[in-house]
């Protein structure tokens, strides 16, 4: 009883010690997509739990000009901490020298934000070991090392301005390169740079327009050219891969392989019914909860938790990363990864 009054009691001081009621400011860079809606949600919640007063921001449409904008206003409003993903890692050098010279820490949240010193943490997830684990499952899918092939396939990235499209890029190429090298993959497009595979904004809509193309340029078809995998970098692009597979004519028996990461509700829904093959779970509240240590630990004045201090250089310096781990996702696993964890609700997809 006694040890339970003084746990009660140190934790109390303990809210009072962490700088509960500072401001921190959170920027998000889109409602349009559903991640970063789960993201500003969860960080949102568990800074208020903590007892901090949270001022969260998202930017319309993908708007660079919003987000600055926005950081500035976070700036002028007393924020003590900012944690930012950023829309365009390369666009906020000058609105974050203002930031230092206030004397606030910037933590970058899930994308990297480059060329500037005035980025004090990074956390994120492994995004080269994302990039691997699809070219990996397409790999193994097709039993590359096995197979005689060839196999066409067709590949997309994320928007060339978020800097994590280049580790997803490379990642998923270390895999799948020396296959397109020797001759076992064939990407009948040519489309092979991260240039011409790039998402703009990482929209639905461009990736199905460009996935609509692929497949009338190349006479992929379910009776024409056979296509047998689409790695598809995130869900949003996924997701408009699927639709133009399916307009095409691809049914559940002869779907290529589709890649793509973040487990959003529609893909639950296309794992289920088959026009999507993997996603990869990056649970928003792991990531959440370890950027508020973050921000708790410099509003205390200590170390922050990080496990990286080698691969994320931002261009002026390497920024010490937390980087979280993930968990593939295929139709077989959905309900006890997604469901039993409490993500989702198994009667969501009824
Ligand atoms: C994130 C992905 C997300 C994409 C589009 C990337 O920076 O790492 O998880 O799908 O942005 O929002």
């Amino acid at each position: 009883m006694k040890k339970l009054l003084m746990a009660v009691l140190c934790g109390a001081f303990g809210m009072l010690m962490t700088a509960a009621g500072e401001k921190v400011g959170v920027a998000m860079p889109t409602k349009n997509l559903e991640r970063w809606n789960h993201d500003g949600a969860n960080m949102k919640a568990v800074l208020e739990a903590k007892g901090y007063d949270v001022d969260l921001q998202y930017s319309t449409n993908n708007d660079i000009s919003i987000q600055v904008n926005e950081i500035e206003n976070l700036i002028q409003n007393g924020c003590k901490v900012l944690v930012i993903a950023a829309i365009d890692g390369s666009s906020l050098s000058s609105v974050l020298a203002n930031a230092k010279a206030a004397n606030i820490p910037v933590i970058a949240y899930d994308r990297l934000i480059m060329n500037t010193d005035a980025v004090s943490y990074y956390a994120s997830f492994d995004n080269f070991k994302l990039g691997e684990i699809q070219g990996q499952f397409i790999k193994d899918k097709l039993d590359l090392d096995h197979a005689a092939g060839p196999f066409n396939v067709e590949l997309f990235t994320g928007s060339a301005d978020d800097n994590n499209s280049e580790f997803y890029y490379q990642g998923a190429m270390s895999i799948l390169k020396p296959f397109i090298d020797n001759g076992k993959l064939k990407v009948l497009s040519g489309q092979t740079t991260k240039a011409e595979i790039a998402t703009k904004n990482w929209s639905t809509e461009e990736a199905q327009k460009r996935m609509e193309n692929l497949l009338t340029g190349n006479n992929y078809g379910p009776d024409d050219v056979k296509l047998s995998a689409v790695l598809g970098t995130n869900d949003s692009i996924a997701n408009g891969i699927s639709t133009a597979l399916i307009d095409a004519g691809y049914t559940p028996d002869n779907f290529p392989i589709v890649t793509g990461m973040d487990c959003d509700v529609m893909t639950v829904r296309n794992l289920l019914n088959g026009s999507q093959t993997m996603s990869i779970f990056k649970d928003t509240r792991i990531l959440a909860d370890k950027v508020v240590a973050m921000v708790a630990a410099i509003l205390e004045g200590k170390e922050p938790e990080v496990n990286n201090t080698t691969d994320y250089n931002n261009g002026v310096k390497v920024i010490p990363s937390y980087l979280c781990d993930s968990i593939i996702v295929t139709k077989e696993n959905i309900a006890p990864v997604l469901f039993d964890s409490g993500y989702y609700k198994a009667e969501q997809f009824k």
